[in-house]
């Protein structure tokens, strides 16, 4: 990346560099590290977004009423108190919009220090537009969500971590940001992109995650938005997730909610299995999110020789498997080295990746890192 158009609408400020300094390259971790520069784009009711420009890192100012709080958050609340009633509403509210759509992506720095990778930019692009479609949301042009991202990580280029420390992720937002009060699109919607320096997504860094599959508990229904990257889908899987984490899990894989046999996906990230050397995952079918990870994988197994299946995955076969793994822009491709199912144990590998799964992620990170030829064409300079 080099080129940015973007306006800028203020200049930097002194204090920065001091932060950017305290930084501890080998132990990022996941969380918000304030950075410079956030890019803002506004549309109102002729639904074309325009007059981008990058804006100092802050708090934004959104009504009361805007669409995003009030269709968004409230109906998340309910899951907390009572899900099975949230998942009632979810079913009879199926042309609602939450009102707020998200993307992840991930900005590295390449081996020289000063190139810097985007992966898949497009692919992001189209899923929030097709996000936006079900959400009954306006959305910007791929053109224009792919210059937004150039024009923030230009302006905080000294963010990414160096080769090898991590990456920037990228936080793509779509939010009704004009006033509403009765359930009705909202007038006026925002895009705007922030990004933060960030390692390993689980604590355990790049050692084996342990799930449990949840049995009470759903992240999706068919017919609702499971598929979309819609911000009321990670808040519905937050109490199920901290009921885990409190019992020393790293996250949940969720099942469907009408047969409880199949594998759907863990809270942030899909899952894969391998056995006998055929690497499985569940189809997209409307409950699943359309993960660019996922994809690319799948991509880089099937130029490697080896056979993918995207079909029914069912909970039996994945305590059969010899290898299971997750796949998402915050996680990259994260071994799993146990499931837990109804109080069984399953145990997989010998604390790090199976032979499969680390190929697979050998091959996709060199590419994403700048570190192997781009054959697949799908890095941006
Ligand atoms: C990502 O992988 O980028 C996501 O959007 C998941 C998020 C919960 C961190």
């Amino acid at each position: 990346l080099t080129r940015c158009n973007a306006v800028l609408s203020n200049s930097s400020s002194s204090t920065d560099m001091t932060e950017l300094a305290d930084i501890d390259w080998d132990n990022i971790g996941f969380g918000l590290k304030q950075t410079d520069y956030m890019y803002v784009m506004k549309c109102d009711l002729d639904g074309e977004f325009s007059n981008g420009e990058l804006q100092r890192f802050g708090n934004i100012e959104v009504s009361p009423s805007a669409g995003v709080l009030n269709y968004g958050q409230v109906m998340d609340s309910i899951v907390c108190k009572d899900f099975s009633r949230f998942l009632t509403l979810k079913r009879n509210l199926l042309v609602l919009s939450d009102f707020g759509l998200f993307e992840g992506m991930k900005a590295y720095r390449k081996q020289d220090g000063k190139n810097i990778l985007l992966f898949r930019p497009e692919e992001n692009a189209t899923r929030m537009r097709n996000g936006a479609e079900r959400m009954c949301m306006p959305a910007p042009t791929i053109e224009q969500f792919v210059e937004a991202v150039k024009a923030t990580v230009l302006a905080n280029k000294r963010w990414i971590p160096p080769p090898g420390k991590g990456s920037l992720y990228i936080r793509p937002l779509l939010m009704g940001t004009g006033a509403v009060l009765g359930l009705a699109p909202a007038p006026e919607y925002t895009f705007l992109v922030y990004v933060s320096p960030v390692g390993n997504y689980f604590k355990e860094g790049v050692a084996p995650i342990n799930l449990i599959v949840e049995n009470e508990f759903h992240r999706a229904t068919p017919g609702g938005t499971g598929g979309v990257k819609t911000i009321g889908n990670y808040a519905a899987v937050l109490k199920a997730q901290s009921i885990a984490k409190a019992k020393g899990y790293s996250d949940v894989l969720y099942l469907d909610c009408v047969y409880k046999r199949f594998l759907e996906e863990v809270s942030s990230c899909n899952i894969f299995i391998i056995k006998d050397n055929v690497i499985s995952t569940p189809e997209i079918k409307g409950t699943i999110l359309p993960g660019i990870t996922r994809k690319s994988i799948i991509d880089v197994a099937r130029t490697q020789g080896l056979q993918v299946e995207e079909r029914n995955v069912t909970v039996d076969e994945l305590l059969e498997a010899d290898e299971v793994f997750c796949t998402g822009t915050a996680v990259v491709v994260s071994p799993v080295g146990s499931i837990t199912y109804k109080d069984k144990r399953v145990s997989y590998g010998e604390g790090s990746f199976g032979p499969v799964s680390e190929k697979l992620y050998t091959v996709l990170t060199s590419l994403q890192m700048g570190l192997s030829e781009d054959n697949m064409n799908w890095t941006v300079n």
